[in-house]
């Protein structure tokens, strides 16, 4: 165990600091070996009662203290940082200290990327380069001056405005950076190498001048401008629909290789992995494309919701997280297909999100306890944050909720706020009680609707019955009946809408649920209706209706909303996936009826729908969506349902596939989301038809495909249908991408992930071979997550494999990496805590290896939450 054992903190226990600092003065004398920092902060008591200043810091070497210039012996060194006695109300804190940041393999603090130096200080990186009060409620001015060598690091950024530099005789050089907005130290950045610049300017709507400025290593320029028409496009949005306007003078993005997450939001200093901002047809996917957009505008977007309001303490982090996502998911919508943008978010969220809710670290989108703070920034607080937020938005509406936006900033506009603030502007710009609704921020799990109705033909009434419950979770066994927004619609049987209405009074689409058990009743109705639920996935819920085939095939011709159509698909094959595996437990044999199938050709061959809409229906649920189907999860026979629906598929619709296929080629390569629609379209069919027995015609058009393509998308999905539908070709396409990539990471990141999760029998022996390959290293996240989490996650087949070798793998890495990067660590043992949810075999298995690694030397807090979370579950 570390030297300062795990202690637990707690939402309740907020206290205000005892101290503020209201101004910082940062000096760097950078050098990758020795950096010395020193922080001149004036500081100002608070509590009246406290004559200790506490503050945070580690792996730091203290050079010296002063107090209003003067050396300061009354102190003492801890575990977490310093306690300063006896000080006086009011004073100036110098703190001199060095730090090694080539040391740094955690890449948290102030750590090297290639050959830059670069800081990631969220959430509590900052005490890894100076002692400070590191808690997102004390909000400073901070200005920092860098110095450093000029051909090593001839670039020297930081947050705000350049407002001095200079040059010393001896090679060294320094720019003073002055950042005007207070803010909490986790927003500090500094950045320093050599970079190539794209450059450009915005307008903002009230006419100033915003330069912007992507840096991006040598060579790479052509790489960054999605990123930066990403970044405008952003700029616009965000005045547009929310009346938000950029508040400095510039904006810069830093694309690095080495980054733990996907990106920061630092002040006027955004840092990138830089997965998120390069991107050029050769190398990057139409996924990779709406990746970077989508990211961009996150990070562009905290400069509102996380910076300008920040949040009170750690525990609010979805004010910020989930808030930014709603609004980044919105950006998305509103520039390309807003149906296929939900239909990706809700697949995420029934995939990872569910997945947590019923796993050791469920929690709800506002902790109430947390040990390690990086295991915290989960799917819960972004993606079902989002959803909280969303159904807000549903409840008020758009106008109501942009009220409630423009109160929340008029409010906490440069200050630490909190979920219930948030909640509050909202309630009172609305006049809508959110009382009740305000709990899915405290109640963690996933409730499941189950829905009854009754046709009542002599009264021509409708009548639903609708139940709520949650199972209990890890952290909270009672769960109460939540406030619900239900979005229904009713259809004749010709597809006409019925509109709702009782006693008169017509009723909204969006019911509201608040009980365990509620009836809804609904008049005129002249016939048995078809129900679509749940219409844009109006709440983050798991729905139980006893929809007969045929409504559901119903619904996928006519249901108004794309989303519900998708639904009505994903729940008639999520049918005969769970009668089919009750099939193979029992061996009986595999079957999928005609009607079925038929249903998926009209989908197929339909002339309204949105190519990419129908791409996302033609798309089978991935192995772990249909895992959370059950409570004990066999991975084998998900497998084996899921190849022979591809094969049924591929057979009986193999003609209609192979004309769609040809008619969705696109002639040369634009970012441009028609074409997308169509990429994706034409290769969903291939996919598909890589699975066909007829394997000489597939593997000739998928190896044509690969060979000819020109970009990035279709190569990748001709190399993908190859390793899934183990083609002959595959080993030969795969050589090729390596000779032709290997020097490429980000590129290679998509060939380790293929290989990572391919069906093949000896898939692990493959992962651990690659371990060794040119391209890989574990000093780098993103080679760890598309080789080895990949593997663990979505390869649950030979993750979970009988002989426990999957587990023993992990074991091995997770040895490595618990001290070189902790973080990357504790992502990578999800997929091991969740033994409750497997057979007694591979549930003993995970057990014995969530306990071997409980006796690693100097396991680090974050695996040590996660372990012992699931091993007193
Ligand atoms: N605030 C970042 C975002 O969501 C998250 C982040 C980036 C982060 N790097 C991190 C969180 C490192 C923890 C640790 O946009
Ligand atoms: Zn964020």
């Amino acid at each position: 165990m570390n030297s300062n054992q795990p202690v637990t903190k707690y939402r309740l226990d907020y206290t205000k600091p005892d101290f503020m600092i209201t101004d910082i003065d940062l000096d760097f004398e950078l050098s990758p070996e020795i950096t010395t920092v020193t922080a001149r902060s004036q500081v100002i008591q608070h509590n009246a009662t406290a004559t200790t200043l506490v503050l945070d810091g580690e792996d730091l070497k203290l050079l010296a203290i002063n107090i209003n210039d003067i050396p300061w012996q009354d102190y003492q060194l801890t575990g977490r940082g310093i306690e300063i006695y006896h000080v006086p109300s009011e004073f100036t804190l110098t703190i001199v200290n060095e730090i090694a940041p080539i040391n740094n393999t955690a890449l948290e603090g102030l750590y090297l990327s290639g050959d830059a130096l670069c800081t990631q200080c969220e959430a509590e990186g900052f005490r890894h380069i100076t002692y400070y009060l590191d808690r997102p409620d004390v909000l400073a001015r901070f200005s920092t001056r860098i110095t450093a060598n000029k051909i090593q690091f001839p670039y020297l950024l930081s947050n705000g405005n350049r407002i001095a530099q200079g040059e010393f005789d001896d090679g060294r050089h320094w720019v003073q950076w002055q950042d005007p907005f207070p803010k909490p130290c986790y927003l500090f950045a500094l950045v320093a190498g050599d970079f190539d610049v794209l450059r450009d300017q915005f307008i903002t709507a009230s006419q100033r001048k915003v330069a912007l400025e992507i840096y991006v290593d040598k060579g790479n320029l052509a790489r960054s401008e999605w990123a930066m028409t990403s970044l405008k496009n952003a700029m616009r949005w965000d005045e547009t629909r929310f009346g938000l306007e950029y508040d400095l003078d510039i904006f810069m993005i830093v694309a690095v290789d080495f980054f733990n997450m996907g990106a920061m939001e630092n002040k006027g200093l955004n840092v990138f992995n830089s997965k998120y901002v390069l991107a050029k047809p050769q190398t990057a996917t139409d996924d990779d494309y709406l990746g970077i957009e989508g990211v961009i505008g996150h990070e562009y977007f905290h400069n509102w919701t996380g910076n300008r309001v920040t949040c009170r303490d750690w525990f609010q982090l979805s004010l910020k997280e989930g808030l930014t996502v709603f609004r980044d998911q919105e950006f998305s919508a509103d520039r390309g297909s807003r149906a296929v943008k939900r239909i990706d978010d809700v697949k995420i969220l029934r995939s990872v999100q569910f997945a947590e809710d019923a796993s050791p670290m469920a929690h709800p989108i506002r902790p109430e306890q947390v040990i390690e703070m990086n295991n915290f920034y989960t799917v819960t607080v972004y993606e079902k944050g989002a959803e909280v937020i969303r159904m807000m938005h549903t409840l008020l509406g758009e106008d109501k909720f942009q009220a409630g936006m423009r109160l929340y900033f008029e409010r906490h506009d440069g200050s630490a706020a909190t979920c219930d603030d948030f909640v509050q502007a909202m309630q009172d710009a609305s006049a809508i009680d959110l009382t009740h609704f305000k709990l899915w921020y405290s109640q963690s799990g996933t409730p499941e609707l189950t829905i009854t109705d009754q046709y009542d033909a002599n009264r021509q009434q409708y009548t639903l019955t609708v139940k709520q419950q949650t199972s209990a979770t890890t952290d909270q066994q009672e769960k109460k009946p939540l406030h619900i927004p239900l979005d229904i619609e009713l259809y004749a049987a010709n597809g006409q809408i019925i509109p709702l209405q009782y006693n008169g009074h017509k009723i909204d689409n969006v019911l509201n649920l608040h009980q365990a058990q509620e009836m809804f009743v609904f008049d005129c109705v002249s016939e048995k209706p078809v129900i679509a639920l749940l219409r844009d996935f109006s709440a983050p819920v798991k729905l139980h209706y006893d929809y007969q085939d045929s409504e559901l095939i119903f619904l996928m011709q006519h249901a108004t909303n794309a989303f519900n159509r998708y639904d009505a698909a994903q729940m008639l094959l999520t049918k005969y996936i769970v009668k089919n595996v009750s099939n193979y437990q029992h061996k009986i044999t595999l079957s999928l009826p005609e009607s079925v199938i038929d249903a998926f050709r009209a989908v197929l061959l339909s002339s309204s729908l949105d190519a990419a809409l129908i791409a996302q229906i033609l798309t089978l649920p991935s192995e772990n969506e249909i895992a959370n189907q059950f409570k004990v999860v066999n991975p084998d026979a998900i497998h084996a349902i899921r190849q022979f629906l591809l094969t049924t598929f591929a057979n009986e619709m193999f003609d209609e596939l192979y004309a769609v296929y040809m008619n969705n080629k696109t002639a040369d390569y634009r970012v441009e989301y028609g074409d997308m629609a169509k990429r994706a379209l034409k290769n969903s069919c291939l996919y598909l038809l890589a699975f066909a027995d007829d394997k000489t015609t597939v593997s000739a058009l998928v190896k044509q495909q690969y060979q000819q393509a020109n970009n990035m998308t279709d190569s990748l999905a001709a190399l993908n249908a190859a390793v899934k539908a183990l083609l002959v070709c595959k080993d030969e396409l795969l050589s090729d991408f390596d000779q032709r990539w290997h020097q490429d990471g980000l590129v290679m990141d998509k060939w380790f992930m293929l290989q990572a999760t391919s069906p093949q029998h000896d898939a692990l022996s493959n992962v651990r071979t690659l371990l060794n390959h040119r391209s890989f290293t574990l000093n780098n996240p993103n080679r760890i997550r598309s080789l080895i989490g990949a593997f663990v996650n979505n390869n649950p087949v030979a993750f979970h494999a009988l002989d426990g070798s999957g587990y023993d793998f992990l074991v091995e890495v997770l040895t490595e990496l618990n001290h070189k990067n902790p973080q990357v660590a504790s992502r990578l043992i999800d997929p091991l805590i969740r033994l409750q949810r497997y057979d007694e075999k591979r549930a003993n298995l995970m057990h014995q290896a969530l306990e071997k690694l409980l006796k690693l030397d100097n396991l680090s807090r974050d695996l040590f939450e996660k372990i012992t979370k699931a091993l007193n579950a």
